[in-house]
């Protein structure tokens, strides 16, 4: 391995959601150069459908590998769930044969199927879907899961209403069906979601796991860069941030200095 060897992540979300799984790689991975894309412009891609969200994920992968990012981690769900694997197989192959895309379901589905009734909520996009379903199946077959989209949550936590009682009113109807199934751990499905955590965990008592999904996120992250050396950097020093945003940086910022707990000083509105 090369002495002093920085490598690139980039880090896509559609908007503020992906910064509660970036908290964890600057904490668990500091040394490594992030480039955070939120696709602020066309926020929410809930409610899209597979094409649109396709595109708009494959315009994201291009801007950061243009960037030259080595890996990019879809921190999006819905792009997760609906555009991934195209990506994966049909788009990198041909393009950046040598640069990888991840996702984040696996991870998540993987730490959720020891459990016996799963609940998960996310975006339209993403439950319909049905890929957290699917992927549990592959582990325990016998796992029983409990679904339901929550299209409000994302605007409201991107207009800063995280922990208010309208939101508060509305996240209690989205998991009451889940709360009545008595499921035994929940999927935060959605990057937005962590900003309502300890809201969650309150409404859906201590009988029910929720796990933060970004934390989950970068274990898996740090357990692939070990099994994959030649992404690992291996320079020390703490890495770069770069933060590009497709329009208005105004609750972004706000929003997320609040959420990191540090400055989010090189942003930069860029058109994909
Ligand atoms: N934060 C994204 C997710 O994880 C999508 C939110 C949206 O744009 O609808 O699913």
């Amino acid at each position: 391995m090369l002495k002093n060897k920085k490598i690139n992540i980039g880090v896509f979300d559609s908007g503020l959601g992906g910064l509660t799984v970036l908290k964890h790689f600057l904490k668990e991975l500091p040394q490594y150069n992030y480039y955070y894309l939120g696709d602020t412009a066309r926020l929410p891609y809930g409610g899209h459908s597979k094409e649109v969200i396709y595109r708009y994920a494959k315009e994201a992968v291009d801007f950061l590998f243009d960037q030259g990012c080595q890996l990019i981690v879809l921190a999006c769900n819905t792009a997760s769930a609906q555009a991934l694997r195209r990506l994966q197989q049909d788009y990198l192959p041909n393009k950046y044969p040598d640069r990888r895309i991840l996702g984040v379901i696996i991870s998540l589905a993987e730490k959720a199927s020891t459990h016996k009734k799963v609940g998960v909520i996310g975006t339209r996009a993403t439950i319909s879907s049905n890929v957290y379903e699917q992927e549990i199946k592959k582990l325990n077959s016998k796992s029983k899961i409990y679904q339901n989209s929550a299209p409000l949550l994302v605007p409201l936590i991107e207009e800063g209403m995280a922990g208010k009682d309208v939101t508060n009113k509305i996240l209690k109807k989205y998991l009451s069906p889940l709360k009545k199934e008595n499921v035994d751990t929940l999927i935060l499905g959605c990057t937005h979601y962590p900003f309502l955590l300890n809201d969650v965990r309150r409404i859906m008592g201590k009988n029910c796991d929720v796990s933060d999904p970004g934390l989950i996120v970068a274990y898996s992250l740090n357990a692939y860069l070990d099994r994959h050396p030649e992404f690992k950097c291996s320079d020390k020093k703490l890495g770069e941030r770069h933060f590009f945003l497709t329009d208005r940086p105004e609750n972004f910022i706000l929003l997320g200095e609040k959420f990191l707990g540090e400055k989010i000083n090189n942003w930069q509105i860029v058109s994909l």
